[in-house]
Order: structure tokens, then C-alpha cells, then sequence
């Protein structure tokens, strides 16, 4: 079993519900096993800033928490972080790196977990890199990174929005109105397809499939003229291209106004799905993410993303994580295959043909159901 004296954990990049759930597990697993823990405050920053700081309590409350099985007490019912975020550009920097690994040999930290997205991934390996074996748990609203079926975050954001879309269509109803509904997911479309579906909205605009405008705009003048249908939801994901400076979707709610004569508003959801309780699938995903990245750690492992793969908490290298997302997302570097072998070449890329496959079964659905 390998040897601890205290393990380092962050979140990073933009929060998500159950990263406290994820915090609380890796701390009391630690504990449990007779390792300190600490807790970085603001991501990746934190380490940075404790390496420029000499002040002991300066740094206790601004940069480094030591963390008790108390410090993490009725968390796991909370959304955003106990242990803050940001995102670090300077971490990229070997200036930034020297400082990191400064803070980690000043305060006896010998391995980090870090919690986000692809770009916290980046972190975590670059520290592993350079000697202070780290694991990433992927925390993100998103659900964008390709290696796992879930990412933290996922399951609440779309409660909350759905909670959220249903008002909308409350008010839709009421005023026989068209309403044009954006939703987060960076480049990421799993958000606004899920919601779409299970909200009935007439048409979803994801950036991973092509989106027929005037056909969109065909059924919902259908929808109203021939069947009299009142409130009318349309989604469109946050990725969508703007177009000349006007947001996609506005300009989307711009054109049904003038081309069928619908009352048509835009609403924009915003910041506010990445807040609030985290849902129980969550909670548990985050728990057993947390306790696995522990495990592997003291089983000498490191450099790895924590993983659902069919309703299992599994592991996958982070290299393998980072060069499969950038396949999936057409925009692989020279060199990036090199070193793979071929079994792994074929992995990734049935792991991209199905999650394409996913999308695009479950768009087909939402175009036949939806109306
Ligand atoms: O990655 C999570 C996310 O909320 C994305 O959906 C969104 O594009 C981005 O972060 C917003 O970032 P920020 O909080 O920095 O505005």
C-alpha cells in the first residue's frame, strides 16, 4: 500500500452540485486510512498563492484548509464548493508549476485530487508529472468529458433546469408565446438534448447535429396554425455560433416572431443551473468517485480520471481521457495517437462512435415526439 502523509484536494474550473459530496468522500476515505487531508481554496490558484505567502494563518485562510472529518460535515447536501474555484492560467506556466510543487514539498503534500473538467485533468497530470501522483474527478455541468457516461454536476443541473423550462412553459401557455430557452454546455449539446426531450420542446439546436431553421420554424407554425398548440418551447445549447454578434438563440426567436407572427420571447437560464442541492444520483456518484480515487491512490495509482461506464464507477489514464476528448471533438494534435497502442486507438474510437451514435438517437427521438 503506498504511503501518504497528506493528500491535497481541489476543485477547479466552474463549480458543479456535488463537488461538496466528493470533497466529503475523499476526506473521511483519507482519514479512515490514517492520511491527512488539506484542502486547496480556489483551485489550482490556491497552491500558487501559498508559495508566494510566508504568514502561517495567512495561509490557512486564504490558500491551504486542513481538512477533519468535521470540517466536511453537512456538505453533501450543498451545491457549489466548499473549497472554492477558479480557473488558473498561470498552473500552465512552469513559473506557476515550480510555485505548485513549491507549496506541495513545503506542506508535506504528497498526492492531490483534483475535481472539474478537462482543463483541471491537465493539471493533475501535469503534477504527476512532476512527481505528486494525482487523480481527477470529473465535476462539471457539462457531462463533456467523453471518457465517462456521467460527470458530477450533470443529473442536478438538468433538475434544475427542467424545473425551471416547466415554469417557462407555464407562463408559454398563458400568453400563447413561443419561448426560446438557452442553456448551458459550453460546446456540449447533453444538457439542452436531454432537457428538450423531457420538457417537449419543438426543437432542440445542439452544435453536434445540424439544425434545419426553416424546418424548426415550418413545425412551429404548424404546431400552431394546425394544431392549436399555446406554449411552445424551443432549446438551443449555449454552443450554438452567434450570428453577426446576436446570440443564436435570439436571433432564432428574432425569426419565428417575424416569420410566423408568434408572440416569440428569448431567456437565457444561465449561471443558475449550476447552483442548488445536488440530486441523490449525484451524491452518490460523487461519494463513490471520491472513495475510488482514495482507493487508488493507496493502491500506488495515479493519473487517472474517475469514470461511470454502464452504472460503474471505473478509472481510465488521464492522457487516454484527454486524447479521446479532443478525438471526439475533432481536434486531435499532431502526435497526439502516438504512444497508444492499437487496442486503445479502437477503444477510443468506439467510445466516440457511440456517444455520436447516443446523440443522435436520442435527437431522432425528440423530433419524433416533440410537437
Ligand atoms: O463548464 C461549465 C460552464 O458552466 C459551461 O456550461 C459554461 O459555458 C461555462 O462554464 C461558463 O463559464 P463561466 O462561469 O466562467 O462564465
Amino acid at each position: 500500500m503506498a504511503k501518504f502523509r497528506k493528500i491535497g484536494i481541489l476543485s477547479s474550473g466552474g463549480d458543479a452540485p456535488g463537488m461538496n459530496a466528493a470533497i466529503r468522500a475523499v476526506t473521511r476515505r483519507a482519514l479512515s486510512q490514517g492520511i491527512e487531508v488539506v484542502g486547496i481554496l480556489g483551485g489550482y490558484a490556491g497552491l500558487l498563492g501559498a508559495a508566494d505567502e510566508s504568514d502561517p494563518d495567512v495561509i490557512r485562510a486564504k490558500y491551504l484548509r486542513p481538512l477533519d472529518t468535521r470540517s466536511v460535515s453537512n456538505i453533501v447536501t450543498r451545491g457549489g464548493t466548499m473549497l472554492y474555484s477558479s480557473r488558473c492560467p498561470e498552473f500552465k506556466t512552469e513559473a506557476g508549476m515550480a510555485k505548485a510543487l513549491k507549496t506541495c514539498h513545503e506542506h508535506e503534500i504528497d498526492a492531490v485530487i483534483a475535481i472539474g473538467g478537462d482543463g483541471t485533468f491537465r493539471g493533475a497530470t501535469d503534477l504527476t508529472n512532476h512527481g505528486i501522483p494525482s487523480i481527477g474527478i470529473p465535476g462539471t455541468i457539462d457531462n463533456d468529458i467523453t471518457a465517462t457516461d456521467q460527470t458530477i454536476g450533470f443529473d442536478t443541473a438538468l433538475n434544475t433546469a427542467l424545473t425551471m423550462i416547466d415554469a417557462l412553459r407555464d407562463t408559454a401557455e398563458s400568453h400563447a408565446r413561443c419561448i426560446v430557452t438557452e442553456v448551458m454546455g459550453n460546446g456540449c449539446g447533453f444538457l439542452s438534448l436531454y432537457l428538450g426531450i423531457a420538457t417537449g420542446a419543438i426543437s432542440i439546436a445542439i452544435p453536434e447535429m445540424p439544425f434545419d431553421r426553416a424546418y424548426a420554424i415550418n413545425r412551429i407554425r404548424d404546431a400552431r396554425e394546425k394544431h392549436g398548440k399555446r406554449g411552445i418551447i424551443a432549446i438551443c445549447g449555449e454552443g450554438m455560433p452567434d450570428i453577426n454578434g446576436v446570440k443564436y438563440g435570439q436571433d432564432f426567436a428574432d425569426e419565428i416572431a417575424a416569420s410566423t407572427g408568434i408572440d416569440t420571447r428569448f431567456t437565457k437560464l444561465g449561471h443558475i443551473i449550476r447552483g442548488g442541492n445536488p440530486t441523490l444520483r449525484d451524491r452518490l456518484t460523487a461519494t463513490q468517485m471520491g472513495v475510488e480515487a482514495v482507493n487508488m491512490l493507496l493502491e500506488g495509482r495515479s493519473n487517472l480520471v474517475m469514470c461511470v461506464t454502464e452504472n460503474r464507477i471505473t478509472s481510465v489514464d488521464i492522457n487516454f481521457a484527454l486524447v479521446l476528448d479532443r478525438m471526439y471533438k475533432n481536434k486531435l494534435k499532431d502526435g497526439d495517437l502516438e504512444g497508444f497502442t492499437g487496442y486503445q486507438l479502437a477503444q477510443m474510437k468506439a467510445r466516440c462512435e457511440a456517444r455520436h451514435a447516443k446523440i443522435k438517437r436520442l435527437y431522432g427521438i425528440s423530433y419524433d415526439i416533440c410537437m
